[in-house]
């Protein structure tokens, strides 16, 4: 025979308080949000104040404006739709694409660009795979280089002039989520724009202080205009270049 659960003690028991929560459907959701959530603060909340989260990599850098305007094109055509810009630590992927990405390779990457979708392959260290000629060519019609290419063409691009009005408040927004953006570095924006498609520019050398080892050529070909494309090339260029690996392959790679 059963016995009331309350029969020995005479106060609710374990079994009276939980029937509390079974019989209350909105309770029983509030008391699993707040478990759920005591799990998710004690991984997440450390993340914001722990100095090592992002290990300091030598070689990074803040975009130069060149290639913070090729980002900007990159987010608005929605090329993250189609390719990833993260190569995980697995032997397939590190065979394929290179050395795995750091956390460091994304931290001026504002909003990160990892994407979670490979109709294409990844983009994460395509700078310097091709030349500037393939890249122009393969953005006008990605079926003239690789036939079987589901890639949509974005003519437009080498026939659009680029919008250099913007990119000084796009850095100053940049500095404003903790890209290290210098007032000399904002104030020369489109300075240093221009002097990155022509290395015979007054302002190169600035140029090339402000942002060491930064490639420096007329990236579209048509050295008379900036143009959009100048800006795409100069940034799928970039990728995946700033950190040169030799160092730490020894350490970080699993081969
Ligand atoms: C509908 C999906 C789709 C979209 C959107 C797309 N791509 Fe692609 N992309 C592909 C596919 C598929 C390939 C592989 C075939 C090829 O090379 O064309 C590719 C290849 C590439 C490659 C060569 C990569 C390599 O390692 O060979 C680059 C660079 C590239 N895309 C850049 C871009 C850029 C920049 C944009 C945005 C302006 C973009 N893609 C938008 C599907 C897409």
């Amino acid at each position: 025979m059963t016995t009331s659960p309350q029969a020995h003690t005479g106060k609710p028991s374990l079994w009276a308080r939980h029937k509390i929560f079974e019989t209350n459907s909105i309770l029983l959701i509030l008391g699993i949000l707040i478990v759920v959530s005591i799990g998710g603060l004690v991984e997440i909340a450390p993340l914001f104040y722990l100095r090592s989260t992002i290990e300091k990599v030598e070689g990074m850098r803040p975009y130069t404006p060149l290639e913070l305007a090729g980002r900007a094109i990159y987010v608005r055509e929605g090329c993250y739709n189609c390719h990833s810009q993260m190569i995980r630590p697995l032997r397939d992927e590190i065979e394929r694409y290179g050395h795995f990405s750091l956390a460091a390779e994304s931290m001026y990457d504002k909003p990160f660009q990892w994407g979670s979708k490979r109709t294409g392959p990844d983009l994460a260290r395509v700078g310097g795979k091709y030349s500037d000629a393939w890249q122009l060519q393969h953005l006008n019609a990605p079926r003239s280089l690789v036939p079987q290419s589901i890639m949509p063409g974005y003519p437009f691009l080498a026939t659009t002039e680029l919008d250099v009005n913007r990119i000084a408040q796009e850095m100053r927004v940049n500095r404003m989520s903790g890209v290290p953006y210098s007032d000399e570095m904002i104030a020369n924006a489109v300075t240093d724009l221009r002097a990155q498609v022509d290395p015979d520019h007054p302002q190169a050398d600035a140029f090339q202080k402000r942002y060491p080892k930064a490639a420096s050529r007329d990236f579209d070909g048509n050295p008379q205009r900036i143009t959009e494309a100048d800006a795409m090339i100069a940034y799928l260029q970039m990728l995946g270049t700033l950190v040169d690996f030799k160092q730490y392959d020894n350490k970080a790679n699993l081969r």
